[in-house]
């Protein structure tokens, strides 16, 4: 067949294309319209394979019109393609929309009740009733990730690799050397890293231990650290700083006392206790008759975490403290064991409810 002839093959064929595009009407169709257009069996490979009978000059002159041809199919293509898409997004909409504001009737016959409005998690509104009371005393919010490295869950905290202290917080290690972190004091380290004293900030976050549970201890619960560094801080700042937190988290004053507790990263280190709201320290089951209840482990942060900072400690002095959120929701309420929180109840959850 001579090149003319050809060409005008291949002109009909990119017409009956144009044609026929147009009643594609799905992915089965276009799959069909793309073999016979543009698939081994197509009339295009029958018009190629005469190419080689062809002298030099006509084959390239036939081989552009082929090549203009495959570039207009491609348009056609993508164009049905897109035309596609939009038309299986549409009827999605049309026959999938979910309106999630209404309770369609058929829900009343599931057991739980659609119609009951959600609220926040009790240890959720704690945790913002905390960062406003921070915010409010010029404290920053901060984050870190759950997933941490030994250096910021221990090292930079001054556990040295073989120090007992690190058997208190059993964790979870990764097959690439990575571990959950046992406390939010992970993130004193990330702080010091990113941000120049002085600084406040409280870091809320979840936290993992590798326990044996029970009614008081969970593998995965919430903490809010806190960290104030400035050119002179004192116990006597800790303590205000405490107090003021309880006061306002309990709604009455509090009365407090402190007394020695051991933490690497803190020297001294305390443990915070707080008059028992329930007997007025009179002693009852809830402070088990000793009239205290054991709320935050609190402390002035060690010289060897700052320096591990960069940061001079006869400059820099910090206090920090790692509030226990399960257990201060726990006491706010009078809620008896700590496996509630992950239980997943609604009988326990819709109690909190407004
Ligand atoms: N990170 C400690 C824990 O989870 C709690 C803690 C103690 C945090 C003393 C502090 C602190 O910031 O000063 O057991």
């Amino acid at each position: 067949m001579s090149a003319q002839a050809l060409i005008e093959q291949i002109a009909q064929l990119s017409k009956e294309a144009q044609l026929k595009i147009v009643s594609v009407q799905n992915e089965a169709d276009l799959a069909e319209f793309t073999q016979s257009y543009a698939g081994k069996k197509s009339a295009l490979t029958q018009v190629m394979k005469q190419l080689g009978a062809l002298t030099p000059d006509d084959r390239s002159l036939v081989g552009k019109s082929a090549n203009e041809y495959k570039e207009a199919l491609q348009h056609l293509l993508t164009a049905k393609e897109s035309e596609l898409l939009k038309n299986k997004f549409a009827l999605l909409k049309e026959t999938e929309f979910v309106d999630l504001s209404i309770n369609p009737p058929h829900y009343a016959e599931l057991t739980t009740d659609f119609s009951e409005s959600g609220h926040i998690h009790p240890i959720s509104a704690t945790q913002q009733k905390l960062e406003s009371i921070f915010t409010s005393m010029g404290f920053t919010i901060v984050d870190g990730p759950q997933i941490e490295n030994d250096y910021h869950n221990f090292g930079a905290l001054n556990f040295s690799d073989d120090h007992p202290a690190r058997d208190m917080q059993d964790t979870f290690y990764t097959q690439t050397g990575h571990l959950l972190r046992t406390h939010t004091s992970t993130i004193q380290i990330r702080a010091l890293s990113q941000m120049k004293p002085p600084l406040r900030i409280i870091a809320p976050g979840r936290v993992f231990r590798y326990e044996e549970i029970d009614a008081s201890h969970e593998h995965t619960f919430y903490q809010m650290e806190g960290m104030v560094v400035d050119r002179r801080v004192s116990v006597g700042n800790l303590l205000h700083l405490m107090q003021t937190l309880l006061a306002e988290v309990f709604e009455s004053e509090v009365d407090v006392r402190l007394r020695p507790g051991y933490f690497p990263f803190v020297e001294p280190g305390f443990e915070l206790d707080m008059k028992c709201l329930v007997c007025s320290g009179a002693g009852c089951s809830v402070c088990k008759h000793s009239g205290w209840v054991e709320v935050l482990p609190c402390g002035l942060v060690h010289p060897n975490v700052l320096k591990s900072a960069g940061l001079d400690p006869n400059e820099w002095q910090g206090a920090a403290f790692g509030l226990g959120l399960n257990r201060l929701v726990m006491m706010q309420y009078g809620i008896e064991d700590i496996r509630h929180f992950m239980g997943g109840k609604m009988s326990f959850l819709r109690q909190f409810g407004n």
